[in-house]
């Protein structure tokens, strides 16, 4: 198979305006040319998208989700997406590949100092089957290092690849770090600055796994602690709460005498964040069919002493429109005294929803026994492999990506 010459792609920015829709271009209504050229590329990449992620969605609504999803909180003013395209004809629709980033600020400790820097999610990473295995999603990857993060923090673009990325694009530039989900392995480890600098390193893809087949005693189990439910509103609420426990945390984390050496970051469930899931699970619930009413995506308990309890767990649905839901924790909080009763509440709701199964991402270590005699199962997993690239002098491998736990995921 024939090689990319690198020197002849480049990055271009894809982002379209905000408010935008695909039938606008189509129907030629769009008032700027340049602006329309965007959404269409953009339209092509999610067509092309559509035919490996619609999972049991018509090509129409998985762009009416995608547009949906464009529009939210999470998206808005963050969002870019990125094509590899022919340095000699930059506005061609038969471009070879194309990603999404989402910009977000990010606690980071270095020495025990927090600080706020900016943080980049990537996303979708798509080559057309047309234009595979010739190099052209590595060189891609290889390229964004070179528009997210300033040039200080990296080493010289390299000469073989031609003209580096013009400094055009708005909101680039800034970043810490980047962090993707890899479904293909350590391929993105390969995707460096330089042909011989590492690319996105795996962190942590450690999964706990209670299949609701095989622990249906314990649904029936009575629990004398209050509990409340949370609609999606209360979810908003509860992230917000949320983040500033994890502010507290992770700056306690920052001083502790065994990971003062390490950096360390995480993101944060507020600003749309964490919702971003569950507004993906309300676009697709409606296409299900015989779904069960999904009024509720969190539950917290209820305590005496205090107004707001700072137990509590939120989830989305991951769902092949075929199959039974899995219920994947995007944020749990809790002692282990209080576990027990909490998953029992998960239980319930799973078993309400004829849940395949439910899942948490790096379960805290105080937890995986008690989750274990709760008949989960902990192991590393082979999708949605966390993986992050820091742009700093300290060692990669050394940095501490904390609360490493769905509520941050974004991908197709
Ligand atoms: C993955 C993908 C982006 C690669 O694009 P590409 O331009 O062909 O990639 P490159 O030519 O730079 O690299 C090819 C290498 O990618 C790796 N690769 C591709 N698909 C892979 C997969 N499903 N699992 C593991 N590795 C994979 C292989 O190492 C391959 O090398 P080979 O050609 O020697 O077998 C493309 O196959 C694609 O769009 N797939 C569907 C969407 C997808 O899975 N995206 C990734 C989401 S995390």
């Amino acid at each position: 198979m024939a090689r990319v010459d690198n020197s002849d792609v480049a990055a271009f920015w894809v982002n379209p305006p905000t408010g935008s829709n695909y039938a606008e271009v189509i129907n030629l209504s769009f008032p700027d040319f340049r602006d329309a050229h965007m959404i269409l590329k953009l339209l092509v990449s999610r067509k092309r998208q559509a035919k490996t992620w619609a999972r049991g969605m018509t090509e129409e609504e998985f762009l009416r989700r995608e547009e949906t999803l464009e529009d939210q909180e999470h998206a808005k003013d963050n969002f870019t997406a990125w094509a590899l395209v022919p340095r000699s004809n930059t506005t061609t629709l038969d471009y070879p590949c194309s990603c999404e980033t989402f910009r977000r600020k990010i606690l980071v400790t270095k020495s025990g100092v927090i600080e706020t820097h900016i943080g980049y999610g990537i996303a979708s990473v798509f080559c057309a089957p047309e234009h595979r295995r010739k190099g052209y999603a590595s060189h891609m990857m290889r390229l964004l290092h070179h528009v997210l993060a300033p040039p200080s923090a990296l080493p010289e673009f390299p000469v073989e690849w031609g003209a580096p990325p013009p400094s055009i694009y708005p909101g680039v530039r800034d970043a810490q770090l980047s962090v993707l989900f890899s479904d293909i392995g350590d391929f993105y480890a390969q995707c460096g600055p330089t042909p011989t600098k590492p690319g996105w390193i795996i962190k942590d893809p450690i999964s706990t796994i209670w299949k609701m087949d095989f622990i249906t005693g314990i649904v029936s189990k009575s629990i004398d602690i209050p509990f409340e439910w949370l609609t999606e509103d209360k979810c908003k609420e509860l992230w917000d709460l949320d983040s500033a426990y994890i502010k507290e945390e992770f700056s306690s984390m920052a001083v502790s005498i065994e990971t003062l050496d390490s950096p360390g970051f995480t993101f944060l469930p507020s600003d749309g964040v964490a919702g971003y899931l569950l507004q993906r699970v309300l676009c697709e619930a409606p296409l299900i069919p015989e779904n069960k009413e999904m009024k509720h995506f969190g539950v917290r308990m209820i305590t005496k002493e205090e107004h707001v309890s700072s137990i509590y767990a939120t989830w989305t649905l991951d769902m092949e429109l075929s199959e039974r839901p899995v219920i994947t924790l995007t944020r749990l909080r809790s002692t282990a005294q209080y576990f027990p009763a909490l998953m029992i509440q998960l239980m319930r709701e799973a078993s309400r929803i004829n849940a395949k199964s439910i899942e948490v991402w790096n379960l805290p270590s105080g937890l995986v026994d008690i989750a274990t005699n709760m008949g989960g199962r902990t192991k590393p997993r082979v999708d949605h492999l966390p993986a992050v690239t820091w742009y700093g002098p300290e060692d990669m491998q050394n940095v501490k990506w904390r609360f490493n736990e769905k509520y941050f995921f974004s991908n197709a």
